[in-house]
C-alpha cells in the first residue's frame, strides 16, 4: 500500500492537501532555480541526465509533434565546449558569470527536427521546465540557456540537428532567495553579500 495511503483518503474526502514523504511540487518548483555556479566537486553521471530526458515521453507537445532531440554532454572536453558558447546572467553582465571553476559540466542539449515555431517553443517550455523538476527531484539543479549561437555550437559539437536550448545540470553552489513583489515592482534579478535574489509576482496580481 502506498505511503500515508489512509491519511490521504481521509484528506482527499474532507478536500484537503495529501501528504507525503516525497517533496510536493511546490516544494520541488521553489527548489528549481536557475543556478549559474556549480560545485565541480560533484560528477554528474549520464545515467542522471537519461533520467531527465525520459520524462520527455510523458509530457504534452503540440500535435504530438515530439521533434525535439536530446544530446547528453558529461565532465570532458564537450562541456569544456559548450562553456565556451553558452552567456548567462545578462542582468549581471559586471559579474561575468559563472565566476572561474563554478562552470557547469554537464549539459542537455536540445535540439529540434523542425524549424522554430510558436508550437515547437511551447513543447521546449514544457520539455526543459519538466526535466529540471526531475533534476531537483534526483538533487540537482539546473539553468535553461538560450543565449548561444545555434550554428556555432551545432558545428563546435558536430551535431546532426540544430541546437535551440542548453540544459546545463549540477550540484549548486549558490544561495538563492525568491522574493515576493507586487506587480508593477522591479523584476530585476540581483545579487547582495553572496546571494542571488530573484523577484517573482505575487499570486494576487498575476490573477486578472
Ligand atoms: C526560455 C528561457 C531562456 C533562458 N536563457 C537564459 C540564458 O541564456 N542565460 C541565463 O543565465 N539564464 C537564462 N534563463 C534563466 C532566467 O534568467 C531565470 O529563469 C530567471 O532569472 C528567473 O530565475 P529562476 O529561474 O530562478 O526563477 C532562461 C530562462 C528561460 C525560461
Amino acid at each position: 500500500m502506498a505511503d500515508n495511503y489512509l491519511e490521504n483518503r481521509q484528506r482527499e474526502l474532507a478536500g484537503a492537501p495529501t501528504v507525503s514523504n516525497r517533496p510536493s511540487l511546490e516544494t520541488l518548483a521553489r527548489r528549481n532555480r536557475s543556478v549559474r555556479g556549480y560545485d565541480q566537486s560533484y560528477v554528474v553521471h549520464e545515467r542522471q541526465l537519461r533520467a531527465m530526458i525520459a520524462v520527455n515521453p510523458l509530457v504534452a507537445s503540440s500535435v504530438n509533434q515530439q521533434a525535439l532531440r536530446f544530446h547528453m554532454v558529461t565532465k570532458g572536453p564537450e562541456a569544456d565546449e559548450v562553456n565556451r558558447h553558452i552567456k548567462m546572467g545578462r542582468a549581471l553582465p559586471e559579474l561575468h558569470l559563472p565566476f572561474p571553476g563554478t562552470e557547469p559540466e554537464a549539459f542537455i542539449v536540445v535540439c529540434s527536427t523542425k524549424p522554430e515555431n510558436p508550437g515547437l517553443l511551447i513543447d521546449l517550455g514544457i520539455s526543459v521546465q519538466t526535466m529540471l523538476l526531475k533534476a531537483v527531484e534526483l538533487g540537482l539543479n539546473g539553468l535553461i540557456i538560450r543565449n548561444f549561437n545555434h550554428e556555432d555550437l551545432q558545428k563546435g559539437l558536430g551535431l546532426p540537428l540544430e541546437p535551440i536550448c542548453v540544459v546545463a545540470v549540477g550540484k549548486t553552489a549558490e544561495k538563492i532567495k525568491l522574493v515576493e513583489i507586487s506587480a508593477g515592482e522591479d523584476i530585476k534579478y540581483y545579487r547582495k553579500d553572496g546571494v542571488h535574489y530573484v523577484p517573482k509576482i505575487k499570486t494576487d496580481d498575476i490573477i486578472i
